[in-house]
């Protein structure tokens, strides 16, 4: 049987695992024999007897793991002294950032191993339940804010108290990608009045949506690049950007950079000018810090304070701070990339290198280096496609009034051809019938009309209405059911069928759309 296992980290301050005894159970389920080495989960608080317990064997050294296990689970990239346990044939998935780590793709050719890059993982809607980077991005996000209060000196949301007013504390989101967006959630949830800014202007509204302000730039430039990532900004915007920045740093206090471009430096945007001109007490998280930092004076993985009394954080392991739960999301996304690896659930690797994903993520394998892969067949983020020029009032006027006649013209002949099949109907069928029949013709017309036409905002108050027009129904049916006529029955029948559906599918409707704004 194939046998996957996950050995301690090795560097240091590292607290996160690959394996959980739950991720455990599925990779089990997958066909395969789980293994992990005595201690790996302590850090992320997952017990040897919790492995244990999930029918993983608990092994002694890294190097009985290394030797039994033909998959190898990990979280930072192969050490040197790691590399040299590789051997053929054996599959080893962690971050690996290849770019920058040229040896260790070269290390696994000669072994003859396969290495699967978890950052590699293309960003397609398919491949989100293994994208490593945004379930981190997201850690970190939210972690800034509260390593940021946590060196904060005052509340993050307005208070009037007995003992005075209480202002809300003002964050500035740069760069509003995974972490920031996360990070605008967690300061927004806190009660800080929130901005954020980025060159991609389509999140705009995902900033707004949040609550968030959109520092908006008069700026004719669009800093999206390709796969949903942002392209380097001209000159000229960069200072339009940094002057927007540099107006708003004696206002804010706490700032929050997540600015990154694919395979650059991260830009600098947050200058010592701008440290200097922030209140006595104010923070910077910057999570570029493991590319330089998006603020000049960021110290990697280091804490400072500035002469000014502004506290600069520069961690690059906001993730591994809170382990339990980037384990958690890390070894759910390792488990769905081996969902994607075993097809069959039967342990049997298949290295399908004409699947997108396993493809993309694949950077050696076969003796060979498959670094860079060519671009997904499937585009990642589609660009945005380019704003049609905005409409003036008196277009906006013109289309409306041809809208209005179009539809009027629509009305009277749907009108007039009713009105035709009446006439025809009414010259051969009985006066009884035609009585009903012209009711039912105009409910069904004044339905339609009232129905359509009501905004999707007010369904709810229409379902109500709705749902109190087939209880009508049914009771009406149900005076008619018991007539001697089969043809009446059998129609009343089919009313109470219909109108039950409409009261039951209407009911379990509203349910799920109140589910959606209760917190679970
Ligand atoms: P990232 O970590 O590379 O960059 C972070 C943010 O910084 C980006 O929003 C970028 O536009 C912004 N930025 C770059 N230069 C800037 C500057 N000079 N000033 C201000 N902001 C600047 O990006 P991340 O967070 O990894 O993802 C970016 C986007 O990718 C997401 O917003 C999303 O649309 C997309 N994505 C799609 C996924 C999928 O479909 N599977 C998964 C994750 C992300």
């Amino acid at each position: 049987m194939t046998t996957i296992g996950t050995p301690k980290e090795l560097s240091a301050g590292e607290n996160r695992v690959a394996m959980t005894p739950q991720s455990a159970k599925e990779l089990q389920k997958l066909g395969f024999d789980c293994v992990i080495q005595s201690g790996a989960g302590d850090a992320a608080r997952f017990s040897d007897s919790e492995y244990e317990n999930a029918g993983v064997k608990v092994v002694k050294t890294a190097a009985a793991l290394w030797k039994g296990a033909d998959v190898i689970a990990k979280v930072r990239p192969t050490t040197t002294a790691e590399s040299k346990k590789m051997r053929d044939g054996q599959t080893i998935i962690s971050f690996v950032y290849p770019a920058e780590n040229k040896k260790l793709m070269e290390t696994a050719k000669t072994a003859g191993s396969t290495l699967i890059a978890m950052d590699m993982v293309p960003r397609i809607s398919r491949a989100q339940k293994m994208d490593a980077l945004s379930s981190t991005a997201n850690i970190a996000g939210y972690r800034a804010v509260i390593e940021a209060s946590n060196s904060f000196g005052r509340f993050f949301t307005g208070q009037v108290t007995a003992a005075g007013k209480v202002p809300p504390a003002k964050v500035l989101v740069i760069g509003a990608g995974v972490a920031g967006l996360a990070a605008i959630g967690a300061a927004q949830s806190m009660g800080a009045i929130v901005r954020a800014f980025d060159v991609r202007p389509e999140v705009a509204e995902q900033i707004e949506s949040m609550g968030a302000e959109f520092l908006f730039l008069d700026f004719n430039e669009s800093g999206s690049g390709d796969g949903g990532y942002a392209a380097p900004s001209s000159p000229e915007f960069r200072e339009k950007q940094l002057e927007l920045f540099r107006q708003q740093a004696p206002e804010i206090d706490i700032v929050i950079t997540t600015a990154l471009i694919p395979g650059r430096d991260a830009p600098k945007l947050w200058l010592k000018d701008m440290v200097e001109a922030m209140k006595p007490g104010s923070v910077i998280v910057d999570l570029a810090a493991e590319r330089g930092g998006n603020c000049d004076l960021t110290k990697k993985d280091e804490k400072i304070e500035t002469p000014n009394g502004v506290t600069i954080i520069g961690y690059t392991d906001l993730a591994s701070r809170m382990a339990t739960q980037a384990s958690t999301l890390y070894a759910t996304n390792v488990r769905h990339m081996m969902t994607d690896l075993t097809p069959e659930k039967d342990g049997v690797i298949v290295q399908n290198m004409e699947d997108d994903v396993i493809r993309g993520s694949t950077v050696a394998h076969a003796r060979e280096i498959t670094f860079p892969p060519p671009p997904p067949k499937i585009q990642a983020i589609a660009k945005a496609p380019p704003k049609a020029p905005e409409p003036t009032k008196e277009e906006i006027a013109a289309k409306e009034a041809a809208e209005i006649q179009k539809s009027g013209i629509r009305e009277i002949l749907m009108l007039a051809c009713g009105g035709l099949v009446m006439l025809i109907i009414g010259a051969y069928a009985p006066a009884s019938f035609m009585q009903h029949m012209i009711v039912f013709a105009l409910a069904c017309f004044v339905g339609f009309q009232v129905i359509w036409n009501v905004s999707h905002a007010l369904h709810t108050p229409l379902m109500s209405i709705t749902n109190a027009i087939s209880g009508i129904i049914v009771l009406g049916a149900l005076l008619q059911i018991g007539s001697s006529s089969w043809i009446v029955v059998i129609l009343a029948a089919i009313s109470v069928f219909i109108a039950t559906i409409n009261i039951v599918g209407g009911f379990m409707v509203t349910r799920r759309m109140l589910a959606m704004f209760q917190k679970s």
